[in-house]
């Protein structure tokens, strides 16, 4: 049974620690909490919009190197920060890379789509067929060609991707030592689960004692319920690395919009630290864990006294997918 320290990694793809910056601007606005994000979407090579699924993706592909594969499989949706990500990672690892789009091929490629085109990795398109269908398809192909392909699903959340999120606490209470910041709250965006099973378990094992704030901006996504589809994970996590603990979060469904759906709160929150920090944060999950926890200190649900982390997952390129591209150039208008 390996432990979460024997699984290889590909650290040449993930520069970790990521930075820790304080809001200054934000926290002086609203008046409560001192206000931190700690830059993971600035976590590549290869690129510097990198982000969660890049953590990941360094244990993922360290375990694909470690098996002699040549191509990494993985699917998605279409604006899926995760596939262009394993896109650039099995370009800078010399793998190749086969993406399926759980969808029809569209009229045309943008945001996320275009960057896994411009990076020249294979795209499948699973029509009526389901994404895992299709992917099983291909790796059983590739297999029958004598080819080894090492393949995951969406959001690269499994027990060796999540290992990208235990680490997670061991890397800030570092940060926190030599800062002389303690955090209280810890915010980040959930949707395929593979975060926040990290993250639960890195607090655990590392005894990290704030509050971790997991927002869910699709619970009921691919009809499976979020809390469903975590806990499947956590008992993986579990079993695989025998780890006897009992994971500890806060959950905060926003289940009322649906995946994708942006609110006029969501547009604010993204004005907030564009206009005010210079940030990005991408509509259809930073938007989700900024809304959220701009909302709990402006309105005191979170002590003034204590100190807040928002992860910045990355996302950016999804901002120039056709559907998002209004809220951005009419930024100024609001
Ligand atoms: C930018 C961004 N943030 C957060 C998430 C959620 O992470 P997870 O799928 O591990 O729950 C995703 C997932 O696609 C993402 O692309």
């Amino acid at each position: 049974m390996p432990d979460i320290y024997s699984v290889p990694q590909a650290k040449s793809i993930c520069s970790i620690p990521t930075p820790v910056y304080e809001l200054k601007t934000l926290t002086k606005i609203l008046g409560g909490a001192r206000i931190f994000i700690k830059r993971d979407d600035m976590n590549g090579p290869p690129n510097e919009d990198s982000g969660n699924k890049t953590r990941k993706l360094r244990y993922l592909a360290g375990e694909a190197l470690s098996q002699a594969a040549d191509t990494l499989i993985t699917e998605g949706g279409l604006q899926s920060n995760h596939c262009r990500q394993t896109a650039a990672v099995a370009r800078k690892l010399g793998l190749k890379c086969d993406i399926i789009y759980g969808c029809k091929r569209p009229a045309f490629l943008d945001g996320n789509a275009l960057l896994v085109a411009a990076l020249g990795a294979r795209i499948h398109f699973s029509g009526d067929v389901s994404r895992i269908e299709k992917r099983r398809k291909i790796v059983e192909k590739y297999k029958s060609e004598g080819r080894k392909s090492y393949d995951f699903g969406a959001g690269g959340s499994t027990s060796t991707g999540a290992l990208g999120y235990i680490f997670f606490f061991e890397e800030l209470m570092k940060q926190e030592q030599e800062s002389g910041v303690q955090f209280d709250h810890v915010f980040h965006c959930s949707s395929s689960g593979g975060t926040e099973a990290g993250l639960v378990f890195g607090k655990q094992i590392f005894g990290w004692r704030g509050t971790i704030h997991s927002v869910v901006n699709d619970p009921v996504a691919h009809g499976k319920h979020h809390r469903e589809f975590a806990q499947i994970i956590r008992d993986d996590i579990k079993s695989r690395y025998n780890l006897n603990v009992t994971p500890v979060n806060e959950v905060h469904d926003f289940s009322e919009e649906g995946y994708g759906e942006t609110t006029l709160e969501d547009v604010e929150s993204i004005r907030m630290f564009m206009i005010h920090e210079g940030i990005y944060i991408d509509p259809v999950y930073g938007a989700k864990s900024a809304r959220r926890m701009l909302e709990m200190v402006r309105n005191k649900d979170i002590s003034p006294d204590d100190n807040v982390l928002i992860i910045h997952t990355g996302g950016h390129p999804t901002m120039q997918h056709e559907r998002y591209r209004s809220i951005y150039s009419g930024i100024n208008a609001w």
